[in-house]
């Protein structure tokens, strides 16, 4: 039946730099709105971790490719987050190793893992409303997105924050993979809000995202009425 004055979900972009705090912040402005969160950097960790099980060189990107090709995965939503399970499971303990995030950027990088990715994301329009987290959605996975944001912080305050967490981590190595790849690589989109949270809670910072939000949605109420 035609549904005429129904409106296509709205999709939320959170990009940026890793540890800027795209998880904690894109979590909280889901959970505020009551829209589906999506992780995509936990989509490309999953892939990783499927190709270290499968003892594939990550640096050899047609294995990586044929090994997107193969694996049987489906997309799940439960508790208001959608991800991708392999073989009806999600490893989600197991894509937060330190070899799990030595290997994501390697298979990051090949264009037809990035293809089948961004098809992926972009099927999780299903679920309805979305606040997608990661590097290139604003670029490249909902380029038409009228709600962009690109995160950032001072590199020590987000060496800091992964510390905090427990992990060692090379960021500027993995910063500069993430922004010289050939494919998709990080970089703010057009439009985008660009919020530099170096001396922000995350209160603060998802504060500043859903009152953007708020008052566009309004706007655009506000347009439609006139
Ligand atoms: O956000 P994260 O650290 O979990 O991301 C893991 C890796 O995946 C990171 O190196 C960048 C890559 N990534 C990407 O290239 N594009 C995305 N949309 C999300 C993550």
């Amino acid at each position: 039946m035609l549904q005429p004055n129904r409106r296509p979900p709205i999709v939320i972009a959170i990009d940026g730099t890793s540890a800027s705090g795209k998880s904690t912040n894109s979590k909280l402005v889901a959970k505020a709105l009551g829209f589906v969160h999506v992780d995509t950097g936990a989509m490309y960790r999953t892939l990783a971790w499927y190709c270290l099980q499968q003892r594939i060189d990550v640096q050899n990107a047609k294995a990586v490719a044929a090994a997107c090709r193969r694996w049987k995965t489906a997309l799940k939503c439960s508790d208001g987050h959608a991800y991708l399970v392999v073989d009806g499971y999600y490893p989600a303990q197991e894509i937060r190793t330190a070899e799990v995030s030595g290997a994501v950027s390697h298979v990051a990088t090949v264009p037809k893992v990035r293809d089948w990715m961004k098809r992926k994301q972009r099927e999780c329009i299903q679920f309805g409303n979305l606040v997608m987290e990661g590097r290139d959605i604003g670029t490249n996975v909902f380029p038409e997105t009228d709600f962009k944001y690109y995160l950032d912080a001072k590199l020590e305050e987000r060496s800091r924050r992964r510390a905090a967490d427990g992990i060692q981590e090379n960021l500027a190595a993995r910063d500069q993979r993430d922004s010289q790849r050939a494919a998709a690589p990080l970089m703010i989109a057009l439009g985008a809000r660009v919020i530099n949270n170096s001396q922000m809670t995350s209160e603060q910072t998802s504060g500043t995202i859903l009152a953007d939000i708020r008052k566009r949605l309004a706007d655009a109420e506000k347009a439609r009425g006139r």
